[in-house]
């Protein structure tokens, strides 16, 4: 089979057939497949047995034709070995038995070594690398998002932890930051150089914050870490929901593609970080429940905004939830394939 790179070309504003996409959480428990095999395996014993990560996160390459894998991994997967003892417990999500208090407990944080601690993960990205006919998107949680599971003990809605850090101590909140935006940086090189043709940093709660807050607490580590990749030859993709009110503050990061949450046009969003950028996005993951006309028309209208400019990958505006009808979700790619082939043979 002949190596579909339509993603990267896309995201490099080259000449493109179709438009590329790709669904985050797109191997997860919308498919039955994965059911199955969660039935014997936890998420953490997946990512322990590379055959069977990868042949999880090659699964719904296969089963939807995307032009994109994304490994199969937790942001809290690299988490664990800087001694946080984390759980990932079905239908809650990140559990953390001693949540970060005190500068003595960042303190207490060791640095990452992907080689001696992520053994299996690199593993999967090598055997990934081989057997793909689409490239492979790494990833890592950004810090904000990360600590704020780390602080919180979990998921939370309000961050009144986190952001009670923040305020009362920044010193323990700057440490934390560091010792994150390091990992980070770890992590995402030695997965590009195991085959990870690009990166996504998963900042899904970072809405959460102000843009006063953003850009105080948490933008000079995001703007460190995407600066220590910028020699990484692969693009970075930096994703967050809510983040309408941090996209001019985006436009300063050295990065190539900005993800759009569903909640703004993809228009809107180009018209604040300007052309320079490709942008993915951004449909509401709920139309995959309305009627497939209703689906097609709303996918249509992203495809036709996101092609007014080069540098566009079609994407969800947050995660493929459990209950995605999974041929729906076949469905949706095939029309984005098809209509935005025609799209661009009208040029
Ligand atoms: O296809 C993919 O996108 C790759 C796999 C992936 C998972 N988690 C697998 C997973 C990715 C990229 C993530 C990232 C992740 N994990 C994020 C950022 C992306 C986002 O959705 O905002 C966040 C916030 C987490 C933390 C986390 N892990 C949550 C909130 C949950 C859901 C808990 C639940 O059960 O509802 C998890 C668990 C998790 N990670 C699942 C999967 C497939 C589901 C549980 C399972 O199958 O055991």
């Amino acid at each position: 089979m002949t190596f579909n790179d339509t993603f990267l070309r896309s995201i490099r504003k080259e000449p493109i057939d179709h438009v590329p996409v790709w669904y985050m959480r797109q191997a997860g428990r919308s498919q039955a497949s994965y059911r199955k095999i969660k039935e014997k395996h936890s998420l953490m014993e997946i990512c322990e047995i590379p055959e069977l990560c990868a042949e999880v996160t090659i699964a719904p390459v296969r089963q939807h034709n995307v032009d994109a894998a994304i490994l199969y991994s937790d942001i809290m997967i690299p988490v664990k070995p800087l001694g946080i003892d984390v759980d990932i417990v079905a239908g809650i999500g990140p559990v953390i038995a001693n949540p970060i208090r005190t500068l003595a407990d960042v303190q207490a944080m060791r640095p990452l070594e992907p080689d001696n601690d992520l053994k299996a993960t690199l593993e999967t990205i090598r055997i990934l690398k081989q057997e793909l006919h689409v490239p492979l998107i790494g990833f890592a949680g950004a810090p904000f998002t990360l600590a704020s599971y780390m602080i919180e003990g979990g998921p939370s809605r309000e961050y009144h932890k986190t952001k009670a850090m923040m305020y009362t101590a920044p010193d323990v909140w700057q440490a934390l930051m560091d010792k994150l935006g390091d990992m980070i940086i770890t992590y995402m090189k030695s997965q590009v150089a195991n085959g990870c043709a690009a990166i996504q940093i998963f900042d899904s709660w970072i809405g959460a914050l102000s843009q006063d807050d953003y850009r105080r607490y948490v933008y000079p580590t995001m703007k460190r870490i995407f600066e220590g990749l910028a020699d990484l030859g692969v693009p970075k993709i930096y994703f967050g929901a809510n983040t309408g009110h941090l996209l001019d503050q985006w436009k300063e990061l050295n990065i190539e593609v900005v993800g759009v949450d569903w909640r703004i046009g993809l228009n809107q969003a180009r018209s604040i970080v300007g052309s320079k950028f490709a942008v993915q996005g951004n449909l509401d993951p709920v139309y995959l429940l309305a009627p497939k006309a209703v689906l097609e028309a709303e996918a249509a209208k992203i495809i036709d905004q996101g092609l007014e400019q080069p540098g566009f990958v079609f994407n969800l505006g947050h995660g493929l939830f459990p209950t995605a009808p999974e041929d729906v979700v076949t469905h949706l790619t095939q029309f984005i394939h098809d209509y935005s082939k025609r799209r661009l043979s009208e040029r």
